[in-house]
C-alpha cells in the first residue's frame, strides 16, 4: 500500500476534515464524490489527483478542462495493490476536456462502472486501441454525443468506432448517444455492430447527416425503446418491400418491445416515393413521435404535413404537372421557332450555294482513292510510333 494512501485512509478514520489537505486544489473531494473542473493534462497526471481518488468513490467528474490524453490506468488500477479497485465507481464524467487520445489501458480496474459521459470531446479513435471498453462490461449507459474530432471524416470514425465497439461486446450497454457527430453513413456494417448491443433501449442518432439507416436483421435490436433520428437527412425511404430497410425492421421491433421513432427535423421529399412512408405512418403500431408535425420539405405539397396528404397526391414530376405546364409550352413554342428558322436558312443556303453541292455530291464517286490515300497516312504514322519507341 501507497503511504499517501495510508494517509487518506488514516485521516478518514481519524477525522474527515483533515482529508481536504489530500484533495487536488481543482477537485471538490467527497467520500463518495469526486468533481473536478478545468483540468489539464499535468493535472491527471499529478500525484495530487491520485491522492483525491479513494476506493468508496461511487461518481467521478472531471469535466471543463483541456486533456489531451487520456493516460492509462486514469483512475484504478488491478496491477497494483487493491486500494487502486474502484468496486463502488458506477458514473464517470468525463465531458468537455477537448481528449483527443484514449489509451487502451485508461478505463482499467473500475469494473462496476454503468454509466460513461465522453461527450463534448474531439476524440480520434484510434484502430490501436480497440480495447478501449474491454474492461468495463458492466456498462449501460455510454455518452458520445459530439465527442469526434471535427477534422476528421466521419466515415473513418464510425469504421474506427466499429472495430472499438466489437471489440468491447458490451451486452449491457443499454443506452447509447452517439448524436451530433456528422455521421453520414449507418449501413450494414454498422448495423452489425449494434447489433451486438444486444441489451440496447435507447439509440441517439440525432444531429447527424445520415441520408438513410440499414437495419438489416430481422432479429435485432429486440429491446429498443427509442431511436432518435432527428434532425438528419432523411429525405425518402427505401421501399417497403427492402428487407433491410428502417420502416421494416421498426415494425419487427415493434413485435418485442413497445418502440418509439424521432423523425422531426428531416427534409422529407413528397413525391412519389414518400407514399410507402406516407402509408407506412397511417398504419404502423410503432410510436412516431409527433407523427402530425412531419412536413414535405419540397415539391407541389412543400409544407402541407404528411399525414394531412392523400396516397394518390404523391406523384413523381411530369411534363403536365401544373405549376411546369405554362413554363413547359414557352419552352416549346422556342423551340419550334428556333427550328424552323434554321429549316429556312438551311434552304436559303443550299440555294444559294446549289452548284457547289452538286460538284461535292460528284466526288463521292471517287472513293477507292480517297481511302487509299488516307489508309497510306495511317499506316505510316503507326510505323513512326513504332519507331519512337524502339529509339
Ligand atoms: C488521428 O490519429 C492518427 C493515428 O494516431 C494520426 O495519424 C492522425 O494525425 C490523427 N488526426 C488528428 C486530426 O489528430
Ligand atoms: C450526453 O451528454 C450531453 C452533454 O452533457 C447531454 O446533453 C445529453 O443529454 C447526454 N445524453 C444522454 C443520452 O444522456
Ligand atoms: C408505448 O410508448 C409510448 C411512447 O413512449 C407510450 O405513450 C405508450 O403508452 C406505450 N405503450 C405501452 C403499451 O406501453
Ligand atoms: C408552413 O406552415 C406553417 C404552419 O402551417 C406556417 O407557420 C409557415 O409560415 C409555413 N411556411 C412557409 C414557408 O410557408
Ligand atoms: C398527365 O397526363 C396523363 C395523360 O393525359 C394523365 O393520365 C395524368 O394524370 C396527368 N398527370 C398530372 C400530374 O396531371
Amino acid at each position: 500500500m501507497k503511504p499517501s494512501v495510508i494517509v487518506v485512509i488514516l485521516c478518514l478514520i481519524v477525522l474527515q476534515t483533515n482529508c481536504e489537505d489530500k484533495c487536488h486544489p481543482k477537485c471538490i473531494c467527497q467520500t463518495k464524490i469526486l468533481r473536478c473542473l478545468g483540468f489539464t493534462q499535468d493535472d491527471i497526471e499529478s500525484d495530487a489527483f491520485a491522492n483525491s481518488i479513494t476506493t468508496d468513490l461511487e461518481r467521478i467528474h472531471i469535466t471543463d478542462g483541456n486533456i489531451q490524453e487520456l493516460p492509462r490506468n486514469l483512475v484504478g488500477s488491478c496491477a497494483d495493490d487493491s486500494s487502486y479497485h474502484l468496486d463502488s465507481l458506477v458514473k464517470l464524467d468525463l465531458q468537455n476536456n477537448m481528449i483527443q487520445k484514449i489509451n487502451g489501458q485508461t478505463l482499467h480496474c473500475m469494473k462496476n462502472l454503468e454509466e460513461l459521459n465522453l461527450a463534448n470531446n474531439q476524440w480520434n479513435v484510434s484502430t490501436v486501441h480497440t480495447r478501449t471498453f474491454t474492461n468495463i462490461q458492466q456498462l449501460k449507459k455510454l455518452n458520445l454525443s459530439n465527442a469526434l474530432h471535427d477534422q476528421i471524416d466521419s466515415r473513418d470514425h464510425i469504421k474506427h468506432l466499429r472495430l472499438v465497439f466489437l471489440e468491447s461486446g458490451l451486452d449491457k450497454l443499454e443506452v447509447l448517444a452517439l448524436d451530433n457527430n456528422k455521421f453520414s453513413v449507418y449501413d450494414k456494417d454498422t448495423a452489425n455492430v449494434m447489433c451486438t448491443f444486444s441489451a440496447l433501449k435507447r439509440l441517439n442518432l440525432a444531429h447527424n447527416i445520415l441520408p438513410s439507416l440499414t437495419f438489416y436483421h430481422v432479429k435485432c435490436l429486440t429491446h429498443l425503446e427509442y431511436l432518435d433520428v432527428s434532425y438528419n437527412s432523411i429525405s425518402t425511404f427505401e421501399d417497403y418491400s427492402n428487407h433491410n430497410g428502417l420502416l421494416f425492421s421498426l415494425d419487427q421491433i415493434k413485435k418485442t418491445s413497445n418502440v418509439s421513432v424521432n423523425f422531426i427535423g428531416n427534409e422529407f421529399d413528397c413525391d412519389c416515393h414518400l407514399q410507402g412512408f406516407h402509408d407506412w405512418l397511417k398504419r404502423t403500431e410503432v410510436h412516431v413521435f409527433q407523427k402530425n408535425k412531419l412536413t414535405c420539405h419540397d415539391g407541389l405539397l412543400f409544407n402541407r404535413t404528411i399525414m394531412s396528404v392523400q396516397s394518390a397526391e404523391f406523384k413523381c414530376f411530369s411534363v403536365n404537372s401544373s405549376s411546369n405546364r405554362s413554363g413547359n409550352k414557352a419552352a416549346i413554342g422556342v423551340l419550334v421557332t428556333m427550328f424552323v428558322l434554321l429549316a429556312i436558312f438551311l434552304s436559303a443556303i443550299a440555294y444559294i450555294k446549289r452548284d457547289t453541292i452538286k460538284h461535292f455530291v460528284t466526288s463521292f464517286k471517287r472513293p477507292s482513292m480517297a481511302k487509299k490515300h488516307l489508309l497510306g497516312n495511317y499506316s505510316s504514322v503507326n510505323n513512326e510510333n513504332a519507331t519512337d519507341i524502339e529509339v
